[in-house]
């Protein structure tokens, strides 16, 4: 027999139901980077879905009461780091529990910084803004990608993960998968 589900029906609204539902939706971390007066502003995001292949488009959701989301209006172009299974304290960080003595480096892809040693970049121009509720939804157009074969962190349940195994050698040409780069004519501005 199969498990109870822990609850049936939202009604009444419970928001505390409602986090531990979408928190069903296993996903990698990102870190969203973006300067604002000369300023580098990193935020962990999970909320980061790709979009569209032709044009290349990815989104991030950002809460109103993040920093970032008060910065974003004048950052054109931002930065998205997928992280390594590795840099959970990254993501801690960059969600705002300060890890000591944690050795944080950026670098820099077309002028705009990411975090040295992830997963993937891409560095994106914001074209389209959406407000969405108490979050907004910021579309970007990818200008630059890169990605490696190693470990994604993973985060399910309110919980990091590991992917078991070996790595998965899947880049550049992944055969058998469907993911973002695999399919269709979209021929991306790799530099
Ligand atoms: C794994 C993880 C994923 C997160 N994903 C998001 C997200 O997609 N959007 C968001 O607004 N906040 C997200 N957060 C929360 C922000 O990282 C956190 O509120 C951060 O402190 C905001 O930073 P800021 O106010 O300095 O910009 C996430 C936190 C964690 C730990």
């Amino acid at each position: 027999m199969e498990n109870e589900p822990s609850a049936k029906i939202a009604h009444p609204f419970n928001s505390k139901e409602f986090r531990a539902a979408l928190g069903r939706f296993a996903t990698g971390v990102t870190i969203i980077t973006a300067q604002n007066q000369g300023q580098t502003h990193g935020m962990t995001a999970n909320a980061f879905v790709s979009v569209s292949l032709d044009p290349p488009l990815v989104l991030v959701s950002l809460d109103n009461r993040s920093y970032m989301h008060r910065i974003f209006p004048g950052a054109t172009r931002f930065g998205i780091s997928v992280l390594k299974e590795d840099q959970e304290q990254l993501s801690n960080h960059f969600a705002g529990r300060s890890v000591d003595g944690l050795h944080i480096r950026f670098t820099s892809r077309e002028d705009i910084p990411v975090l040295e040693g992830a997963l993937a970049y891409f560095v994106v121009e914001v074209i389209d803004i959406h407000p969405a509720g108490d979050h907004t939804l910021y579309i970007g157009q990818v200008e630059y990608f890169e990605a490696r074969d190693e470990k994604p962190l993973l985060f399910y349940a309110g919980k990091y993960h590991q992917l078991p195994g070996r790595e998965p050698k899947t880049f550049p040409h992944p055969e058998n998968e469907f993911s973002l780069f695999s399919i269709g004519s979209f021929d991306p501005p790799v530099k």
